[in-house]
């Protein structure tokens, strides 16, 4: 395990090659060599490091399909399963990635808080509760750490939503920082985290690169020694260095450009500087890149088979009317209805992407787990927006013939300076060897051959004007329009622009588009670019008259709804909790037709559901990874438990939700609600959601036994009493009604997974040390006298009390 012990760690030993150093090499050193790798020196035996975002996966210095990645369900999924082992089963998994793609530091996992459902990065994130988000947060972090790849905690901290989130400012108070939004790095610096990741907002009038919180708690009070690596253009001046803001990143950072000047005038100490190198020669010899330190080496995983367990494990059945599990065997046909159970979303957008070698989609898993049954397809409804990738078993590269296209490109003068085959129309340069910032004009050509004749809405999503051009006619010229100023967003979830193009099935038909590219800018070495088909112009109530007739001829029907890549991604926030398009009149429509109806969410944060009481059952499969129709076809026939609990409240309505407000007044974030999110806030306002944190069903049933106190650990007996093998996890909430101070109702102090056979009674031993009852008042204080400890199902299911007096006293 990680050595926690000895933090921090001594760096003495480092000393003599630090001196070694010229002040030219330790000033590149604190700067990125370029997107994704650290500077090299060879001379002291130091390699470069290369960082890769996840955190669900590894992508690897390359977005590119051609080096494909294991795609794990999303962070909240993760969190649904709430299995400290798991997750770091989970860290373990990404570490094995990362090696096979010589990645040495993982930037995540992503532990900023579910503070509003509106968050837009919420599916990366664990839970609305920081002592939930805080257990796997460690875990995920000693997964990766003990296989030799270095964790990135981000964003430190308050970077909960995502409005203007380079410069909103975060007004929060002590209270609320240290007992929520800091806790989960706070753990997972007592885990042992090598690096974390320094967010883009300003807390409390300072931006992050720069606050003194990376000093206080971070290096003094909680002994971190690791290195602070700036989310990605997040260095905004010198002003970063007397900061204990240790890596700027990507590199060479425009922020300190003259640093070496710097220290010469005495604007910046060397003291400060050398303190940074020291950081990064530490995490270099933690990762084997220095010396003659070896990397650890992981433990192998099968990574498809472990990524379908995880999934099953985060699969949260919400509703259960008697509907599930199927009996296979006996159903003759069953309508799969949805354009996610077809198009299944497995990630959310943004740099958490990866790229997986394949996908299962719960059309396919549903065929291949009822081979007895006719399974029948409708899309329902449309839920997709802009232009989605063409398949590449529909596209020949003009140059090789092989499957794919081609892309080339040229600088100003018209000079081809590089060229590629690709196999994916969806294409991310970020790093990787396209000469991207020299080329003036990218080209991408390919010849499709469509499957059904007709129109289609072909064109392209990037942030670059483009021209389209169909069996050598010009049908689309045009800029797209950038809204707002997050160039990442821009970039990562680029606008769509089409044309309505004939086409003959059969018949291939050649595409080209060229981009023009402008120089400069922040990300001028960057460039996303999709060719790709907009969802056709349809009959909206055709679809759900199509799909209400499948269902009324089938035995069962399931539905999968789900959001889409403009609801949920990086660099924007959510304007509502809706499902896109007509998925909830798609519902309403196949549950009225009284064949037993399951809807599978597919989303990494809550949506609302009024059709709710009307379905037979109401599987929330979150992004659930590649493997994410296999983990719904086991929970819909029964060869798997639904795992999962909700890490996040789920309401029934937006208009209901205590805390959602994410966009700033006059630059400021005012976290007004202090301690109460998630389920405190719910609490607070003695509202009703339609299904509160840790809820989550089985397939078996149980009685909950008793619940005694040893030494600072609760022992919590339970017994499965159903006919089937089953999980539970076990929670336990700690209440204090005397309190004299503000505190939450109830607030979750540990959890526990327990797995037992048909009438087995198991126990759960939850560690409750004085910190977990600890509240902030410039230090953590325990309250003398008795607090309750609750223990059940979910924050609303708590059949077991004991009171558990404390003396009190600085914890
Ligand atoms: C994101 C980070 C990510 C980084 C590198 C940023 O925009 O906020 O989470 O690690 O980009 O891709």
């Amino acid at each position: 395990m990680t050595d926690t012990a000895l933090r921090p760690a001594s760096v003495a030993h480092l000393q003599p090659l630090l001196e070694r150093l010229t002040l030219e090499q330790k000033a590149a050193l604190v700067q990125g060599a370029d997107f994704w790798t650290t500077v090299a020196v060879p001379e002291i035996g130091l390699r470069a490091m290369t960082l890769s975002d996840g955190p669900a996966g590894v992508r690897g210095p390359r977005w590119d399909e051609r080096e494909p990645s294991l795609n794990l369900p999303s962070g909240s999924a993760l969190a649904a399963a709430w299995d400290v082992d798991l997750a770091y089963r989970y860290g373990a998994a990404a570490a094995s990635e990362a090696r096979r793609k010589g990645v040495d530091v993982v930037l995540g996992p992503t532990i900023n808080l579910h503070r509003s459902p509106l968050g837009g990065r919420h599916f990366e994130c664990f839970s609305e509760d920081p002592e939930l988000s805080a257990e796997l947060a460690a875990a995920y972090v000693r997964g990766l750490q003990d296989n030799g790849v270095a964790a990135t905690p981000k964003h430190y901290v308050a970077n909960d939503s995502e409005t203007d989130r380079f410069t909103v400012d975060v007004r929060v108070g002590e209270r609320a920082l240290r007992e929520l939004y800091l806790a989960p790095f706070e753990r997972a610096v007592e885990a042992g985290a090598w690096a974390i990741m320094s967010s883009y907002n300003a807390v409390d009038g300072v931006t992050m690169t720069e606050n003194d919180l990376l000093e206080t708690p971070l290096n003094s009070e909680w002994g971190f020694d690791g290195v602070v690596i700036s989310d990605w253009t997040a260095v905004r001046s010198l002003d970063a260095v007397p900061a204990a803001q240790d890596l700027a990143m990507p590199g060479p950072a425009p922020a300190w450009a003259d640093l070496v000047e710097a220290v010469r005038d005495g604007r910046v100490a060397e003291a400060d500087l050398d303190r940074k190198v020291l950081r990064l020669l530490l995490l270099a010899e933690r990762v084997g890149a220095l010396g003659d330190a070896t990397p650890v080496e992981p433990a192998p995983v099968d990574g498809p088979a472990f990524a379908r367990q995880a999934a099953i494990s985060g699969t949260v059945l919400l509703r259960n009317e008697g509907v599930l599990p199927w009996d296979a065997a006996t159903l003759g046909r069953i309508a799969v209805i949805g354009q996610n159970a077809r198009d299944a979303r497995t990630q959310g957008g943004g740099s958490a992407t990866v790229i997986p070698e394949r996908v299962v989609s719960p059309l396919d898993a549903i065929r291949a787990a009822a081979p007895g049954a006719e399974v029948r397809y409708e899309i329902g409804a449309v839920v997709q927006e802009g232009v989605a990738e063409i398949p590449l078993a529909q596209l020949r590269n003009p140059a090789t013939s092989e499957p794919g296209l081609r892309v080339a490109f040229f600088d100003a003068d018209g000079t081809e300076l590089f060229a590629e085959n690709r196999r994916s129309t969806s294409l991310v340069w970020f790093g990787g060897d396209a000469p991207i910032a020299a080329s003036a004009t990218v080209v991408l050509e390919t010849l499709y051959t469509p499957e059904h004749s007709g129109d289609i809405e072909l064109g392209f999503a990037g942030a670059n004007p483009g021209r389209l051009f169909v069996d050598g006619h010009l049908v689309l010229d045009d800029a797209p329009v950038i809204e707002g100023t997050d160039l990442g967003a821009a970039f990562l979830n680029p606008p769509s622009l089409t044309s309505t193009v004939a086409v003959t099935a059969g018949r291939e038909t050649a595409i080209r588009v060229e981009f023009s590219r402008a120089p400069g800018g922040p990300l001028s070495g960057a460039m996303s670019a999709t060719l790709g088909i907009a969802p056709e112009r349809t009959d909206a109530d055709d679809l759900i008259a199509r799909a209400v007739a499948e269902a009324e001829a089938s035995d069962v029907a399931v539905v999968v709804v789900g959001t889409n890549s403009k609801v949920e991604s990086e660099g924007y926030d959510r304007t509502s909790l809706e499902l896109p398009g007509r998925q909830d009149d798609l519902v309403r429509a196949v549950a009225a037709t009284g064949t037993p109806t399951v809807v599978v969410v597919n989303a990494g944060s809550p949506v609302v559901m009024p059709w709710a009481g009307e379905v037979g059952a109401i599987v929330q499969g979150y992004f659930g990874g590649q493997e994410f129709g296999h983990a719904v076809a086991d929970v819909l026939t029964g060869a798997a438990e639904p795992g999962g609990r909700l890490p996040t409240t789920w309401p029934a309505a937006l208009a209901d939700v205590p805390v959602t407000e994410v966009v700033p007044t006059d630059g400021r974030l005012e976290y007004r609600e202090g301690i109460h999110i998630g389920y405190r806030a719910w609490l607070r306002a003695d509202a009703a959601p339609a299904f509160p944190f840790g809820h989550g069903l089985g397939y078996t049933t149980w009685s909950w036994g008793a619940a005694q106190r040893v030494g600072d650990a609760l022992e919590i007996t339970l017994a499965n009493t159903g006919d089937r093998a089953g999980k539970q996890v076990v929670q336990v909430y700690a209440e204090r009604a005397d309190s004299s101070v503000e505190r939450p109702e109830r607030w979750l102090v540990g959890f526990a997974t327990v797995h037992a056979a048909p009438g087995e009674t198991v126990t759960a031993t939850i560690a409750v040390p004085p910190r977990r009852l600890a509240h902030w008042a410039g230090e953590w204080v325990v309250e003398p006298g008795a607090f309750t400890l609750r223990a059940g199902a979910s924050v609303a299911d708590l059949p077991l009390a004991l009171e558990w007096p404390t003396e009190g006293g600085l914890a």
